[in-house]
Parts: C-alpha cells; sequence; structure tokens
C-alpha cells in the first residue's frame, strides 16, 4: 500500500511524483518504459507570451510555471547531474503578412502596456541577432525572457530524481481501471489512499473515471535538421511554424497540428509544409540534413484548458489535458497537485481546470 499511485510516466506524472517524494511513498505507473508518450515528441518551448491575447487564467497559470523553470531546472540538474537542455535565449516572432503582422503587432501592444518585456525589432536588427533569417519581415517582436529545454532529456532527468528521491517506478504496467483507493492492472489490484491520472492523451480509456476526461488526440508532426554550430540561436515563430536551435546542433521544426485520432504517421503533406516554411524563414536550410521526423498526440480538451484536480472520488486526482503546453505547465501542476494530495490549498487558483467543468460527471 502506497500514498499514493501516480499513472503515467510523462512529464506530468513524472513531475508529480517527484513532488511528491520524500513527503509521501510514492508508486508510479506506465504502460509502456517512462518518457514515451506525447513528451518525447515535444519541441520543448517555454513561451507564455508568444500565443497569449490577454492576461485570462491560462496565461497566468503558464507565466506561473514560467516563473518557476529556472529553479525546476537548476533543482534537477543538480539532483541528476544531466544537462537538460535549458535554454535562455529568448524567442523572436516574425510576420511577413499583413494578417499575421496585425496579429504579433496587438499581442505586442498589450503585452508592452501590461510591463512584460517584449521588443518591437527592425529588419536590421533581427539580422544582426539572427543572420540566417532570410524570410521578408514585415514586423519582429522579440521575447527575450522565453526559454526552450530539450523534453527527452528532461523525461530522463525526472525519471532519474523520482528514483534518488525513492520513488517506485513500475514499468509495462496498463492499468485499465480505478475505483477509490484501487487500481487495477489485469487481475492484480494496488491500493493507495491517492491515485493521480497523468496518462496524457490515453486518459479517457480508464474504466471508473468519474466525471470522464475528455481529452482527445491533435496529432503534431515535427522534424530536426543538423545545422552548423550556433548557425541559429534564438527561439523563432513564423506563421504556425516554429524553429528550436539546440545547443547540440540540432534545429527542431515544428509542427503540425491535426484532428486525425490516434493516427502516428508523418505524411508528406504535413512534414512538407515545415520543411516548405523552414525553407522561407531561412533559405540557408534547404541544405542541412534531416536529421529525424517524428509524431506526438497533444493531449486536447473542449476548451484547450488543462484539467488539473479533484474528480468526483475520493483521493482521485486529475492532471491531464495539457495540450500545447505540457512541457512548460510541468512545474506549476507538480506544484498544485502535491498540494491537494497533502490535503493543502493549492498556492495557485484551480477553478478553471476543474473536471467538473464539462458539466458530464457529478461532481
Ligand atoms: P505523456 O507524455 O503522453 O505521458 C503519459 C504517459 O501515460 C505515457 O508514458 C503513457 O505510456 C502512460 N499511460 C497512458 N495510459 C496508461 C495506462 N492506462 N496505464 C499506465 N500508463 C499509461 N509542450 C510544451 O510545453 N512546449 C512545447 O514546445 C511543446 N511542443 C510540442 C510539440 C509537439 C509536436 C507535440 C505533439 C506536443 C508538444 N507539447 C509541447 C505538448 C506536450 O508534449 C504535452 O502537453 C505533454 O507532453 C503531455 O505530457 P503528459 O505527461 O500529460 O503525457
Ligand atoms: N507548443 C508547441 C506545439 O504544441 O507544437
Amino acid at each position: 500500500m502506497h500514498d499514493v499511485i501516480v499513472i503515467g510516466g510523462g512529464v506530468i506524472g513524472l513531475s508529480i511524483a517527484r513532488e511528491l517524494a520524500g513527503r509521501k511513498s510514492v508508486l508510479l505507473l506506465d504502460r509502456g518504459s517512462t518518457g514515451q508518450g506525447t513528451s518525447r515528441a515535444a519541441a520543448g518551448m517555454l513561451t507564455p507570451l508568444s500565443e497569449a491575447d490577454d492576461q485570462g487564467p491560462f496565461f497566468q497559470l503558464c507565466r506561473a510555471s514560467h516563473a518557476m523553470y529556472d529553479g525546476f531546472v537548476q533543482d534537477l540538474q543538480s539532483e541528476t547531474g544531466s544537462d537538460v537542455g535549458y535554454s535562455t535565449d529568448g524567442l523572436l516572432c516574425l510576420s511577413s503578412s499583413e494578417d499575421s503582422a496585425n496579429v504579433i503587432q496587438r499581442r505586442y501592444e498589450w503585452q508592452k502596456n501590461a510591463g512584460f518585456d517584449v521588443q518591437l525589432l527592425s529588419a536590421d536588427a533581427v539580422h544582426e541577432m539572427e543572420p540566417l533569417v532570410t524570410v521578408p519581415i514585415c514586423t519582429a517582436v522579440f521575447i527575450p525572457g522565453d526559454r526552450s529545454v530539450t523534453p527527452r532529456r528532461l523525461v530522463n532527468a525526472l525519471r532519474e530524481a523520482c528514483f534518488n528521491r525513492g520513488v517506485e517506478i513500475r514499468t509495462g504496467l496498463h492499468v485499465d481501471s480505478i475505483a477509490r483507493n484501487q487500481v487495477r492492472v489485469g487481475k492484480m489490484i494496488l491500493e493507495a489512499a491517492n491515485i493521480v491520472i497523468a496518462s496524457g492523451v490515453w486518459s479517457p480509456e480508464l474504466s471508473g473515471l468519474d466525471p470522464p476526461i475528455p481529452v482527445y488526440p491533435r496529432k503534431g508532426q515535427i522534424l530536426s535538421l543538423g545545422m552548423p554550430a550556433g548557425a541559429f540561436r534564438r527561439m523563432i515563430r513564423w506563421g504556425s511554424s516554429y524553429f528550436v536551435p539546440r545547443s547540440s546542433g540540432e534545429l527542431v521544426v515544428g509542427a503540425t497540428n491535426e484532428d486525425v485520432g490516434f493516427d502516428l504517421s508523418n505524411t508528406p503533406a504535413g512534414l512538407g509544409r515545415l520543411l516548405m516554411d523552414a525553407q522561407q524563414i531561412s533559405s540557408h536550410v534547404g541544405a542541412y540534413p534531416i536529421l529525424e521526423t517524428w509524431t506526438g498526440l497533444r493531449p486536447a480538451t473542449p476548451d484547450e484548458l488543462p484539467i488539473l484536480g479533484p474528480s468526483a472520488i475520493p483521493g482521485v486526482y486529475y492532471a491531464t489535458g495539457h495540450y500545447r503546453n505540457g512541457v512548460l505547465l510541468a512545474p506549476i501542476t507538480a506544484a498544485i497537485v502535491s498540494d491537494l494530495v497533502r490535503g493543502r490549498k493549492p498556492g495557485f487558483a484551480i477553478d478553471a481546470y476543474a473536471p467538473s467543468r464539462f458539466g458530464m460527471g457529478h461532481v
């Protein structure tokens, strides 16, 4: 009997297990190996400002988690001796058409007025920062505080930190159903005072959930190119495509966002669009080798907000539906769920993320 069973060993489940370890005895279960779900596919952008059109609750959640990231990474790296590929070089948002320039300009204006560090740049200033950018530039905004991490390294470090802190991790165990204080894996029943559902896009498959979890997949196709050392330093967003350069020499180019169920294929249309956009951003990348192509399934919800909080079953908590921002939201999710499990009021308002908000359960 453990105090807590966490179902799912992605960035969310591992972060929660690590946060609870030492205060509670924790068992983490994954049906495969840890870190092989959607978290493996992420680009690792930690960029709350670049897609925010107002200061609503979701923006506040993202900002709060972003503010925790320096400490999260520092602690994780010193606990494990791992390098999680943390970059603090900022993000450039570029537009080449009037429509996208208007969107960027509007975001810039409210963010500037609200006191955030966002900088409107000339095309010359962009070329000074990133000399290999060749796309025509209408408007450019630089967000110096935006960061990135290498998700695969992050989940490896989180798994190691969990081991170090005494979390029991059992892989290859597919949870079929949950009930109060119980998790069923085939014929085996595991017991715990608290159960945390952190099984990402597969969360709805668990039977016994109350309320149900309305998470569904949004496929992202993504790829990496091998760039010459230092060719790009900052992340770049252009339309719905982005560059995330890694100090290891990879240039990640993402991503599609498709409503095609659980299909995990890379397609000519998806990769073709990414490769065309990449060469628009910089004609130089046309000569770079393609290192890897892959896909992931974002755990989306009907209102695009995560599902965080107590379910209708005492001791069962949901931490899923992180859609496009699960890597960014891992530290705050871990803090919130840890507070709930320990019977404390979370230090952050979570009403907007309540599992009951979809009106399908008995909460
Ligand atoms: P997962 O990583 O999928 O983990 C869930 C785990 O649960 C899996 O390991 C699975 O095996 C396990 N599991 C499932 N069902 C069961 C079961 N029944 N029993 C036991 N175990 C089970 N986010 C960002 O913040 N920044 C980004 O730049 C970013 N880029 C992205 C780019 C792409 C192309 C995609 C697809 C996503 C991106 N995301 C990004 C989103 C982010 O990847 C997700 O929000 C996040 O990984 C979700 O993490 P998770 O732990 O909830 O899910
Ligand atoms: N947050 C980047 C993506 O979901 O593609």
